[in-house]
C-alpha cells in the first residue's frame, strides 16, 4: 500500500466524518465536535495549524551533517523517533464507526510499535474504551501508554496501575477534558486538577506520569513541582475550548520555564517532518501526532499507521541534514529564521 492509496480508502471509510483534505488544517470541519474538528469556531485547532505555518526555517547547508540522528529516550524509552501517537477515543462517534474502538487502538499501538515509537491510547464514559487501549497495549508487551481522563484522583490511581499492571511504560491524564460534559452525564465526573492532586497521583503510582492539556507556562511549572514526569503542550487539536493559540505560539514560553525539569511532549497541527523539526526548535522533546495517524488507522490499520510515521520521519531527516541538525535531542532555536 501506498500512501495515496492509503489516504484513498481513509476517505472512503470515514463517510464524511473526515474529509481527508488536502491540507489537515480545521477549515473544513470546524466546529464539528463529536466529529474530527475543532470545538466552537474551530479557532483551536486552526491557531495550531497557522502558528507552526508561520515559522520558517533557515537552510544551511556548508557543515559536515550528513547522517542526522533521530533515535532519542524519552521517558527512559529508547525510540526511534521523537513522534509519539496521541491517544483518540469515540471511535464509533468521532469517525463514525470507521473502526471499532478496539481496531482503532490496536492500529495505533501496534503501528507506533512497528516503527520503533509508542502510541497512546483514550478514555471515555464507556469502560470499555480504557480496557481496548490496555488490551492493545497488553498485547504489544506494554508498548503503549494510556491517557485517562480527569476522573476522581483515586479512580485515576486505580486506573493508572491498572496500566502498570498491564505492563505499560508510562500513564497519563489529559487534563484539558476537565469540562467534558459526555464523563459528567455518564456519571463519572472530571474536573481540574490541583497542584496537590497531582502530587498524590504521582505518590501512588508507580511509573511515569504525564500530564496532558498544558497550555500556560505557570502550570508547566506547578506541574514540574507536583513531580510530573511529562507534559503535553497542546489544547486538544481545538477540542476542549474554542479560542485557545497555537500550540506552537506558546511552547517557546513554557520551555523557557520548564525545559530540561520536565518532559516536554507537544501536538496540534503537526503534519510534516519540517513541522516536527519546529516543534523540536521551539522546546519539545518530542511530539505527539492525532489527525494525520487517524487518517493512517483508518486507511491501513496498524500498517498505515507505521507508513504514516516512517513518512514523518525520512521528512524530518531530510529538513535536519537541510538545516545542519546533528541529533534530535539538540535542536538549536538557530533553526527557525
Ligand atoms: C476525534 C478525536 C478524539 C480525541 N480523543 C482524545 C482522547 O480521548 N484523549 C486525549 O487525550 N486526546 C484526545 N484527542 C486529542 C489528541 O490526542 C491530540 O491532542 C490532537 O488531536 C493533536 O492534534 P492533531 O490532531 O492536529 O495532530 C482527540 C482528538 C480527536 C481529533
Amino acid at each position: 500500500m501506498d500512501y495515496k492509496e492509503l489516504r484513498a480508502i481513509a476517505k472512503e471509510k470515514f463517510a464524511g466524518s473526515c474529509r481527508v483534505c488536502p491540507v489537515c488544517n480545521g477549515v473544513a470541519c470546524s466546529g464539528e465536535v463529536p466529529g474530527m474538528g475543532g470545538v466552537g469556531s474551530g479557532a483551536g485547532f486552526k491557531n495550531s495549524f497557522e502558528a507552526l505555518a508561520g515559522y520558517r526555517l533557515n537552510l544551511r547547508t556548508v557543515h559536515a551533517v550528513s547522517q542526522p540522528t533521530l533515535n532519542c529516550q524519552i521517558l527512559g524509552l529508547d525510540l526511534a523517533m521523537p513522534i509519539l501517537g496521541a491517544p483518540i477515543g469515540g471511535i464509533s462517534i468521532n469517525m463514525k464507526g470507521a473502526l471499532t474502538e478496539g481496531e482503532y487502538t490496536k492500529a495505533i499501538v501496534t503501528g507506533c510499535r512497528q516503527a520503533g515509537t509508542i502510541g497512546m491510547t483514550g478514555d471515555g464514559p464507556k469502560a470499555e474504551w480504557y480496557m481496548d487501549g490496555i488490551n492493545a497495549i497488553t498485547a504489544e508487551a506494554g508498548y503503549g501508554i494510556p491517557i485517562i481522563k480527569p476522573r476522581q484522583t483515586d479512580k485515576i490511581i486505580e486506573l493508572a496501575n491498572k496500566a502498570a499492571e498491564a505492563g505499560a511504560k508510562a500513564f497519563g491524564i489529559d487534563i484539558d477534558a476537565a469540562a467534558l460534559v459526555n464523563m459528567t452525564n455518564a456519571g463519572q465526573p472530571v474536573g481540574p486538577k490541583t497542584q496537590a492532586d497531582l502530587e498524590y497521583i504521582k505518590k501512588n503510582t508507580t511509573i511515569p506520569f504525564i500530564v496532558k492539556g498544558i497550555m500556560m507556562p505557570d502550570e508547566a511549572a506547578l506541574c514540574a513541582a507536583a513531580g510530573v514526569d511529562a507534559i503535553v503542550v497542546s489544547n486538544h487539536g481545538g477540542r476542549a475550548l474554542d479560542a485557545t493559540p497555537g500550540t506552537a505560539e506558546v511552547l517557546p514560553h513554557i520551555a523557557e520555564l520548564v525545559k530540561g525539569k520536565i518532559t516536554i511532549l507537544a501536538d496540534g497541527g503537526i503534519r510534516s517532518g519540517v513541522d516536527v523539526l519546529k516543534m523540536l526548535a521551539l522546546g519539545a522533546d518530542a511530539v505527539l501526532i492525532g489527525r494525520p495517524l487517524a487518517i493512517g488507522a483508518v486507511g491501513g490499520g496498524a500498517e498505515g499507521v507505521a507508513l504514516v510515521l516512517n513518512k514523518l520521519a525520512g521528512e524530518l531527516r531530510t529538513a535536519m541534514l537541510l538545516t545542519g541538525t546533528a541529533d534530535v535531542a539538540a535542536v538549536s532555536e538557530d533553526v527557525i529564521w
